[in-house]
């Protein structure tokens, strides 16, 4: 297997813009760790989402609600050591941008500063444009992520898809104009019906990565854990596993543990 664009030396946010006007699709993954983290990058993705999912599947909390902005950096710190191509996204956890501007930069500051990572993403579109302004405005780059934005489940009150509706439809639009206006370097896509993001993809200049949002997008990308098939209740019909690493984990380990029971490990070539 090769890394399909081996020419790219280093990913930044205009290689980005440079596959999207190629129309060459851009692979994303999330990562939360070192090891993780470099190989997702040797595999070759564009880019490296640090998501707050790892409040789900690192922390086994409910909702992405939790995770703190310590955890997010000490998550992404991690990632940063591995990876020597991929950009490398980071989440702004909830709580850590809403409450004004100030706020929000320097929570983006010390996500840049402390980690190494090479831009953020914030869930929202026109409410939150004070913080995207000024945290764009000290040269960080932010990413936008529209549609279903789980740090609003409580709203939402399910993960169901979103702006199935017009009027919900026309404010995404709207939105996604609003993000590129203001400088964003693309925007996730979560969860929304295909048409609509083709749309958006058509309509907007910055590259659209999809989750739940169908083909017509520039880019694609899943959480980790679950294209692994490290986790298993999850089961949209969006996800596609590449692998099952819940049945080669198990299987590996308790014929570890079969070995220690039956003194079979180590044996004598395996100690001083
Ligand atoms: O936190 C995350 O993993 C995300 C992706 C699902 C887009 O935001």
């Amino acid at each position: 297997m090769s890394i399909h664009n081996p020419d790219i030396k280093r990913v930044t946010v205009h290689t980005l813009q440079e596959l999207k006007q190629k129309g060459e699709k851009i692979s994303c993954l999330t990562a939360y760790d070192y090891s993780m983290g470099r190989l997702v990058d040797a595999a070759g993705v564009e880019v490296i989402l640090v998501g707050d999912s790892a409040s789900n599947v690192m922390a086994g909390h409910e909702t992405t609600l939790p995770i703190t902005l310590d955890q997010m950096i000490y998550h992404a710190a991690s990632v940063v050591r591995g990876v020597k191509r991929a950009l490398v996204v980071v989440d702004l956890p909830f709580g850590s941008y809403q409450g004004n501007s100030e706020e929000a930069l320097r929570s983006a500051i010390r996500i840049m500063k402390e980690s190494g990572a090479h831009a953020v993403k914030m869930e929202g579109g026109a409410e939150i444009q004070e913080s995207i302004v000024r945290i764009l405005s000290a040269g960080i780059p932010v990413m936008g992520h529209l549609g279903l934005t789980p740090q609003s489940i409580y709203k939402f009150g399910t993960y169901a898809v979103r702006a199935k509706e017009e009027e919900e439809a026309q404010k995404l639009m709207n939105d996604a104009h609003f993000l590129e206006e203001l400088g964003c370097f693309g925007f996730v896509l979560e969860k929304i019906p295909a048409v609509l993001a083709k749309q958006v993809t058509e309509s907007v200049g910055i590259p659209t990565i999809g989750i739940g949002a169908g083909p017509h997008v520039d880019g694609q990308i899943l959480v980790l854990h679950d294209v692994l098939g490290i986790t298993q209740e999850f089961k949209p019909r969006f996800l596609r596993r590449y692998a099952d690493l819940h049945g080669v984990i198990t299987e590996a380990v308790s014929h570890y543990v079969d070995d220690v029971k039956a003194h079979n490990f180590p044996n004598e070539k395996e100690g001083y």
